[in-house]
This record gives C-alpha cells, sequence and structure tokens, in this order.
C-alpha cells in the first residue's frame, strides 16, 4: 500500500492530486480547512499554534502501518493579499508566511520525524510558484513566502 499526504487537497491542485492518488490505489490523507474526503483532516495552517499538534497526532497515528512508498506534497498556498507591500499593514502578511512557508517547514519535519524509519520509498515534494523566482510588487507576498521553497533541498539534508 502506498500512502500519499497532501495539504490544500480540498480543492484546485490539490484536490486534482488527492483524486490521482485515489485512483492508483494510494491511501490519502489531505489536510485543510475544508476539505470532504474520507481522508480529510481539518487543519488551518494559519493558526501555527494548534496546526503542528493536528499535524503530528495523525502522522503518529499513520505511521503504525508500513507503507511501499510515503510521498507528501506541500500545495496549501494562498496569494492574498495582492500588492506591493507598502500598502498593507505589517500583520496582514502573516497568514501568507505561516500557510505558504511555515506550514511547509512544519509538516515536512514531522513527516521526517515519523516515517524517517519506514523501509519504504519517501518522497518529498512542495509546490512552489513561477512567482517566488521574478520580482513584481503585485505578488511580492509570494517571492517573500514561496522563493524558501525552492531552495529546501538544502536544508532537508538526506
Ligand atoms: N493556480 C495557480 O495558477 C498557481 C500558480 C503558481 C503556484 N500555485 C501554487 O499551487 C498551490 C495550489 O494552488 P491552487 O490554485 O490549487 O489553490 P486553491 O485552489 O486556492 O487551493 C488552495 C488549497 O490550500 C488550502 N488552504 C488555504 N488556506 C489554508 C489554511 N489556512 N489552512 C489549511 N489549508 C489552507 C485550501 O483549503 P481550504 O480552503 O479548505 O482550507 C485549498 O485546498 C498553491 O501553493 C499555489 O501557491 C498556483
Amino acid at each position: 500500500m502506498k500512502l500519499a499526504i497532501i495539504t490544500g487537497g480540498s480543492r484546485g491542485l490539490g484536490k486534482s492530486l488527492v483524486n490521482r492518488y485515489m485512483e492508483a490505489g494510494s491511501r490519502v490523507v489531505e489536510f485543510s480547512r475544508r476539505g470532504t474526503f474520507d481522508g480529510s483532516v481539518h487543519c488551518d495552517f494559519s493558526d501555527p499554534h494548534n496546526a503542528p499538534g493536528i499535524i503530528d497526532t495523525t502522522f503518529r497515528s499513520l505511521a503504525k502501518t508500513d507503507y511501499s512508498e510515503i510521498i507528501l506534497i506541500n500545495n496549501a498556498g494562498i496569494v492574498n493579499p495582492i500588492g506591493p507591500i507598502s500598502e498593507f499593514e505589517p500583520n496582514s502578511r502573516v497568514d501568507n508566511i505561516n500557510i505558504n512557508l511555515i506550514s511547509a517547514i512544519t509538516v515536512s519535519g514531522l513527516f521526517i520525524k515519523h516515517f524517517q524509519n519506514h523501509s519504504g520509498n519517501k518522497v518529498l515534494g512542495s509546490i512552489s510558484s513561477g512567482a517566488a523566482t521574478r520580482a513584481k510588487d503585485s505578488v511580492a507576498d509570494e517571492i517573500l513566502s514561496k522563493s524558501p521553497k525552492n531552495g529546501s533541498k538544502v536544508s532537508l539534508g538526506d
């Protein structure tokens, strides 16, 4: 049995990924606020105090089973607020950073903690954005919160 863990699987790209992995016969778990799949776990990544506990508990339970392959896709993300960073209150960027970046770091860390000793093949990926590398003030938040994902392979080690 293969296990696919997808963040932000309630709609959009994440929902398509959920459907593809389910069709392929994988066990699928997705984290979002409004997912309606059997494998949906409700979790608000804008809340960095409660989200880690929900993920930790879920991974602890999932890790009791052996899988031939375990894949994590950090997909959850938002684009707002859109506009030059000079035009918003400083705290208006916090949700964006928490959802786009901090959640991926947290989920990845807990994924490694709970599954690194499993014998199956492990795959970890994060959905970035073209905006991560193209400076454009209308999507400044995406540059700030997505570009570290492009370099995350460096900090994950082996
Ligand atoms: N669409 C594009 O053109 C495009 C381009 C470049 C990169 N991307 C990236 O691709 C990924 C998916 O994009 P998309 O267009 O499919 O997005 P989407 O349709 O808006 O879906 C976003 C997903 O993230 C989840 N999410 C949002 N806020 C959340 C929160 N506070 N806590 C937990 N989950 C949350 C949503 O679930 P709930 O609302 O149920 O919580 C939803 O499942 C994102 O990382 C995005 O940055 C997209």
